[in-house]
């Protein structure tokens, strides 16, 4: 099994008959909804909330039920991937372009697990380009006022289109090298008028579950 694999499944070790579950998004929850879709056909009880079309895609052929965010009142448990995270649980998210509504998933969750390789673990964040999500409508003055504040933001492409998430907006991810003040940097992003979201998922991680081949850490945070 690869460490993706292992530490999807294990993540799956955490859900219960009628938990609302959260169904995160990228190639490494992949492997815990398969699971959870395996234990479901096996009488597991539960409803799914989606983070992606992909994800909700995925749902369907598992046979998994979901339901849409706006049905109920919370999650129980969102198991989700992350790109980078640092010794405090904070992270980097939507290398895959879901982090929007990962991020509302994430933000009604009561429980938040995070599944990932190893080498996503990092003494400081910002070395995996920042994702950030932009409306269409003025997206050039957006990317202006990014550049503005010194940050070199490349419009994210899919060939010759320009990549469009499954909220119908762009992506600009930016280069940083080494955030040294997440939350200032996540306030001054927000204070950009076209900007919709950024990747930085801070102190929301309730557990990370890290895989190195077969060898599985568990390192619990809130
Ligand atoms: C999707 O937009 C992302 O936030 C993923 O959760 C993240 O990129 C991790 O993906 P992988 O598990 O595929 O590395």
């Amino acid at each position: 099994m690869n460490s993706k694999q292992v530490a999807g499944e294990r993540a799956v070790e955490y859900v219960e008959d009628g938990m609302i579950v959260g169904l995160g998004s990228g190639s490494t929850a992949f492997f815990a909804i398969q699971k959870i879709g395996e234990r479901v056909s096996q009488g597991l009880k539960i409803k799914g909330v989606c983070t992606s079309e992909n994800t909700r895609m995925l749902a369907e052929q598992w046979n998994i039920p979901y339901t849409d965010i706006n049905d109920v009142d919370h999650i129980d448990l969102t198991i989700d991937g992350a790109d980078e995270i640092d010794p405090y649980g904070n992270g980097i998210k939507g290398g895959g372009g879901a982090l929007l509504f990962e991020k509302i998933v994430a933000s009604n969750s009561k429980q938040i697990i995070w599944v990932v390789e190893q080498k996503k673990l990092v003494d400081r964040l910002g070395a995996f380009p920042l994702p950030v999500e932009i409306l269409p409508f003025g997206y050039k003055h957006s990317l202006g006022a990014l550049a503005e504040m010194g940050i070199s933001p490349s419009l994210r492409m899919s060939g010759e289109e320009t990549f469009t998430t499954d909220g119908g907006h762009f992506i600009a991810d930016i280069q940083i090298g080494k955030i040294l003040d997440h939350e200032e940097l996540d306030r001054n992003l927000k204070q950009i008028p076209g900007i919709i979201e950024n990747g930085l998922f801070l102190n929301l991680v309730n557990k990370v579950i890290v895989a190195n081949d077969d060898e599985v850490d568990i390192i619990t945070f809130r």
